[in-house]
């Protein structure tokens, strides 16, 4: 029976390695110590300042087009999964279309924050299921580096940059998606966010960048902590209800890459073996909607996933957004 498959997957990370030792190095108040503690993380990468979003999305896209045997030539649709960018218009998908040399391809962005990915492959599936595309380029990147302030020891040593890809076709070869499910919360969204740059406070003003405005802001980061563990763990439960298999079926847990305390915490409470989390984030950081489109395609690449494997992708993020895919590889 026809389904969902994805035909390849790719990523790219940029070449510039900062490590905590280096925010310690910048007068960041902070150690190394503490930040891997709390957090998981040790470095992260930083796209050169000639980069832009489309720019990491374009290598991605390149290698995912080429594990799928195919050419941008191939594709229908781009989707790009972004909350950084290269303008607010054009979209990012607009100026990856013209870097891929893709004029048949219809395109757009998805805003969905840390669950971006996902919910690029929730659109995804709707026109291939309709028949209206017939091969779709999910791309996930960002620059979060350029929404940091990177005095406040809070925010900047969470992010990072980077992109991941997925091509999608409704056929019998590839591997399954066997489902994807999305939520959001917009009464709870205030938590974490960019407040400048949008209708609410345009024009940008003197005031508004002395103010700190288009700069990321987390107001609650404990709370926000308590509800990604929450709807991780709701996602997980979700997808294996929907599928009628058992957590423990699933294979690999490849999460949004928020914080491996969160895992920590997700892996007591489902019983589920922490080695069956495949994490990046000690050495990426977090990449929003580009995290775990990396990840799965590392842990594709470096031959973890093994066939007929049943993997999940939780994930969580601002807006609130939250959800999962569950895939048979
Ligand atoms: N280095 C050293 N100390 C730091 C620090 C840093 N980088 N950042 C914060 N601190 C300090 C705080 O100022 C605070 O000091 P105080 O007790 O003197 O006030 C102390 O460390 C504890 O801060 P707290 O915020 O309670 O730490 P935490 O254990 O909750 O960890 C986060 C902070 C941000 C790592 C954690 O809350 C988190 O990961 N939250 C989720 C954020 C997130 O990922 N949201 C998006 C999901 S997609």
């Amino acid at each position: 029976m026809e389904s969902i498959r994805i035909l390849g997957t790719g990523s790219y990370l940029p070449s510039n390695v900062l490590t905590n030792f280096d925010l310690q190095n910048m007068g960041l108040d902070t150690t190394d110590e503490w930040i891997v503690q709390r957090t998981g993380v040790s470095e992260r990468r930083i796209a050169d300042p000639d980069m832009a979003t489309s720019d990491l999305g374009y290598h991605a896209s390149r290698n995912a087009l080429e594990m799928a045997g195919m050419t941008a030539k191939d594709i229908d649709l781009i989707i790009v999964a972004t909350i950084t960018p290269d303008t607010c218009c054009p979209s990012a998908a607009n100026w990856l279309q013209a870097k891929l040399e893709a004029p048949q391809a219809v395109t757009f962005d998805v805003t969905a924050a840390c669950s971006g990915f996902i919910f690029g492959l929730n659109v995804a599936e709707q026109y291939l299921k309709n028949k209206t595309f017939q091969t779709v380029l999910v791309v996930a990147a960002e620059v979060m580096s350029r929404t940091l302030d990177w005095k406040d020891r809070r925010t900047c040593i969470l992010w990072g940059d980077g992109a991941g890809a997925a091509v999608l076709t409704l056929g019998n070869e590839g591997h399954e998606i066997l489902s994807t499910h999305v939520h959001t919360d917009g009464a709870n969204g205030e938590d974490l966010l960019m407040p400048g740059g949008g209708s609410k406070t345009t024009p940008i003003s003197h005031e508004s960048v002395d103010k700190g405005l288009h700069h990321l802001n987390m107001i609650e980061a404990n709370l926000s902590f308590r509800i990604a563990v929450r709807r991780f763990m709701e996602s997980i439960k979700e997808a294996a209800e929907f599928n009628n298999i058992d957590v423990e079926d699933i294979n690999w847990f490849i999460p949004h890459q928020a914080n491996i305390r969160m895992f920590q915490n997700i892996s007591k409470s489902l019983k589920i073996p922490f080695e069956r989390f495949y994490l990046t984030l000690q050495k990426y950081g977090n990449i929003s909607s580009a995290s775990c489109a990396i990840t799965l395609d590392e842990a594709v690449r470096d031959g973890s996933i093994k066939p007929k494997d049943l993997i999940c992708l939780p994930v969580f993020g601002g807006g609130l957004t939250w959800g999962s895919a569950l895939i048979r590889w």
